[in-house]
C-alpha cells in the first residue's frame, strides 16, 4: 500500500467555470522522493495543500470522487481531530517563506519545542534536547545559541533551516516541501537539498517535492509528476522523464534549464 495515494483529485473554486486540479492521481511509496513540476499556476500548491486539508474550504471545494488517503485513511474526509493529530507529526510541511510559520515575536527554539509538544508526551527537558538535536541534523552549528535567537536575528537559509527543524522535529513519514528552497541562493539551495537528502536516507521518510527548478528535480527525486493546467501531462522515474520526456510541455520545461543540456 502506498504511504500517500491521491487518486481523482479535483478542486473547484467558487465561482470558476471550470476545475483548477482536475483528475490528479499521484502516489508515493514509503521512503520515497516524488517531485511535482511545472510551470506556475498549474496546481502544484493546492494538490500538495490538500494532503492536509490547508485549502480554503469556505472557497473551493474537492471533487465527489477525490480521494487522498495517508497510510489508509482518507483526509477529505477526516475529522478536525484527525487532520490536528496528523499535521505536523506523520506529514509536515515546509514553504518557501520561513517567517510564514515562525512568529516574530517568540525565540525560535521554543517555537520548534512548542510544536513538538503538541504532539508528544515529551516532557521539557527532553524535548528541548530533541529540538537542539533537530538543529544539529539540519546542519545548523551552535544550536544552544540559535534556540534563544528571534527569527528575525537569523539569516534566510539559517531560518530555512529551522522551520526543517520544526518539520523534522515529530519524525514525519511524509515530508511536504513546497518551493522550499527557490528563495534561497544556489549555495543555501545545495545545502538544504543535502539535510534533506541525508534525513530522508537516515530515517526513510518520504518527501513529496514541489518546485519548478528541474536542477532541484534531477537532483533529489526518484521520481516525477509534471503538471499543466491542473492536470498530470506524465509521470516517471526521474532519469526516464529527464532524459526522454513523452510529452511536448515536459520538453518546453526542460529546455528551459540550460544546465542539463550542457
Ligand atoms: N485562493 C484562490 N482562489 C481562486 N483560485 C485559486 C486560488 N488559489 C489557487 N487558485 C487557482 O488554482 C490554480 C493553481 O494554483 P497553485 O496550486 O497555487 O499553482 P502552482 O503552485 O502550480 O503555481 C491557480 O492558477 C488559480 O487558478
Ligand atoms: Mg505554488
Amino acid at each position: 500500500m502506498s504511504l500517500l495515494s491521491i487518486e481523482k483529485l479535483r478542486i473547484t473554486f467558487a465561482g470558476a467555470a471550470t476545475p483548477s486540479v482536475d483528475d490528479v492521481s499521484i502516489q508515493v511509496e514509503p521512503g520515497q522522493r516524488v517531485g511535482i513540476i511545472g510551470e506556475s499556476g498549474s496546481g502544484k500548491s493546492i494538490t500538495a495543500m490538500s494532503v492536509l486539508r490547508l485549502n480554503d474550504e469556505r472557497i473551493m471545494q474537492y471533487g465527489e470522487h477525490s480521494r487522498v488517503v495517508f497510510d489508509g485513511q482518507d483526509m477529505l474526509t477526516a475529522d478536525a481531530g484527525m487532520l490536528r493529530r496528523t499535521r505536523g507529526a506523520a506529514i509536515s510541511m515546509i514553504f518557501q517563506d520561513p517567517m510564514s510559520v515562525l512568529n516574530p515575536v517568540f525565540r525560535v527554539g521554543r517555537q520548534v519545542l512548542d510544536v513538538l509538544r503538541t504532539h508528544s508526551t515529551f516532557t521539557a527537558a527532553q524535548a528541548r534536547e530533541v529540538v537542539l538535536r533537530s538543529f544539529d541534523e539540519v546542519g545548523i552549528r551552535d544550536a544552544e545559541r540559535v534556540f534563544d535567537q528571534y527569527p528575525h536575528e537569523l539569516s534566510g537559509g539559517m531560518r530555512q533551516r529551522v522551520m526543517i527543524a520544526m518539520a523534522i522535529a515529530a519524525r514525519p513519514r511524509l515530508l511536504i516541501a513546497d518551493e522550499a528552497t527557490s528563495a534561497l541562493d544556489v549555495t543555501v539551495q545545495a545545502a538544504v537539498l543535502d539535510t534533506l537528502d541525508r534525513l530522508a536516507e537516515e530515517r526513510g521518510m518520504a518527501v513529496l517535492m514541489i518546485t519548478h527548478d528541474m536542477g532541484v528535480v534531477a537532483r533529489f527525486c526518484d521520481a516525477v509528476t509534471v503538471m499543466y493546467r491542473g492536470a498530470v501531462v506524465e509521470h516517471g522515474p526521474t532519469a526516464q522523464i529527464l532524459t526522454d520526456p513523452a510529452h511536448e510541455y515536459t520538453r518546453r520545461l526542460l529546455s528551459a534549464v540550460p544546465r542539463l543540456h550542457g
